[in-house]
This record gives structure tokens, sequence and C-alpha cells, in this order.
């Protein structure tokens, strides 16, 4: 089932002498389960257009359709409740600061699942759980500053899957770690999603961390490139 699908998106910032072509004319599907890699050289639109598919950024013309319903289109935002969309169905890891600092490993799970109305023994026991998935339960009650990079990282890939979102956008989540460890939290990352059936778009410079994915899209200068698929990898 298709969860993502995105025509003719474009993101222009500023206007004139400033005007920054960010996207050009991209077009990606998306199914439930499926993992899809960006990859492209700094500068290339992928960050762009993770805030553009999360709603984060505004687009400048095209349309996305989420999980069956128009959320944005060229003359405009589709009325949609895109606040409450991306609590239920979206989660989101950044590269970096990604934890809240004064909230334990626990509560920085608990959060999202607070926001939703999920509380009480039901929610503790669903962030146990992902804390377990994650190889991190042992580390639930530090804080985030007392935890190794590929801690905090494991921690916030935690937190984004809590609400069994139906899309996982991950922008470099490996990039603070080493080669290792890179690998270990991007394949707790795969394995979990593909259990949900979540679909994962994540961005990353290094193409050791996105072995497995179903799809690798190139992009250029806001235009995609070139495209993989799983059979045509190597
Ligand atoms: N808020 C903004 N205002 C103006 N230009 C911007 C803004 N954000 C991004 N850009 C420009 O848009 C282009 C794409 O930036 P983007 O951050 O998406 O690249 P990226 O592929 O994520 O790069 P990196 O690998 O370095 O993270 C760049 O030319 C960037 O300078
Ligand atoms: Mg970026």
């Amino acid at each position: 089932m298709e969860i993502l699908r995105i025509e003719g998106l474009s993101k222009i910032f500023g206007s004139g002498h400033l005007e920054v072509r960010a996207l050009e004319d991209i077009n990606l599907s998306v199914s439930e389960g499926d993992l899809v890699a960006l990859l492209g050289p700094s500068g290339s639109g992928k960050t762009t257009l993770l805030l553009c598919i999360s709603l984060i950024l505004d687009p400048t013309g095209g349309k996305i359709v989420f999980d069956g319903q128009t959320i944005f289109q060229k003359n405009g935002w589709a009325g949609v409740d895109m606040r409450r969309l991306r609590r239920e169905k979206i989660g989101f890891i950044f590269q970096s600061h990604n934890l809240i600092p004064f909230l334990t490993a626990r509560q920085n799970v608990l959060l999202p699942l607070s926001l939703v109305g999920l509380k009480g023994e039901k929610a503790e026991s669903r962030v146990r759980e992902l804390l377990e998935q994650m190889e991190i339960a042992d580390r639930a009650d530090y804080l985030p500053a007392l935890l190794s990079g590929g801690e905090q990282q494991r921690v916030a890939i935690a937190r984004a899957l809590a609400n069994n979102a139906k899309l996982i956008l991950a922008d470099e989540p490996t990039a603070s770690l080493d080669t290792a460890r890179g690998v270990k939290v991007m394949g707790l990352l795969k394995k979990i999603a593909k259990e949900n059936q979540s679909a994962v778009i994540a961005v990353s410079h290094d193409e050791r961390m996105i072995e497995g994915f179903d799809y690798v899209y190139r992009l250029k200068d806001g235009r995609i490139v070139g495209e993989k698929t799983n059979s045509t990898l190597n």
C-alpha cells in the first residue's frame, strides 16, 4: 500500500538574485515497509526534502499525498491538521541534538506517547519494549548527557518509533557515529521498521549505512538524478 506520493515537488528559497532552487520536480512514491535511502552531495536538497515531506517547511509547488490524503498541493495547504498528523503518523530522527536534555531516556521516549494521550502502564510498557528492541533498556534512567552518541541515537530512534509511525524520516541518523556503531544502529532501525511495516526515508552520506535498503535515490542540485532498486544495487 502506498503511504507517500510526491508529484512535481519544488522548493525555492528567497527571490530575485538570492533565489535558491533547492528542490525541482521531485517525484517519489513510497509504500508501507519500504526502506528508502537518499544520497547526494552537501547542498543537494536532502534535508529540504525531508522537511517538506513533514511540512515543517512549505514547499513552493507540487503535490504531496500522505496515507491517502492530499496534504499539500500547488495552491496551498489542503486544510489538514498537520501537527496532529506529525504527532500520530510521522517519526523524525534528526542528525543531532535529538533528545530533550533534562528528560531521561525513558521520559524522552514516553513524550510522544503522552502527546497522543497514551499514559500509565500501557505507555510505560511500550517504552520498555522499544528500549529493549533498541538494546538500550539498561540506560533507561540516564539523562542524554550521560549516554554515548550511539546510545543517544538509539533512544532517538525509539522515540521516533514510539507511536508506530507509518513514516520515519531520518536525516543522517548515523552521522555522529563510527562505522561499526552506525551500521548497528541502522540495522536496528531497519529491523523494527520492517516488523512494524513503517516506511523509512533515510539520508546518508555513507553507502555502507544503507545496505539492504529497497530503493536508493540520488539527489543533485535539487533533482533526483539516479534511482536504484534492491535488485540492481551493488
Ligand atoms: N532556509 C534557507 N534559506 C535559504 N537557502 C536555504 C535554506 N535552507 C537550505 N537552503 C539551501 O538549499 C540548498 C539545499 O540545502 P539542504 O540543507 O537541503 O542540503 P543537504 O543536501 O541536506 O546538504 P547537507 O548534506 O550539507 O546536509 C542549499 O543550497 C542550501 O544552501
Ligand atoms: Mg542536510
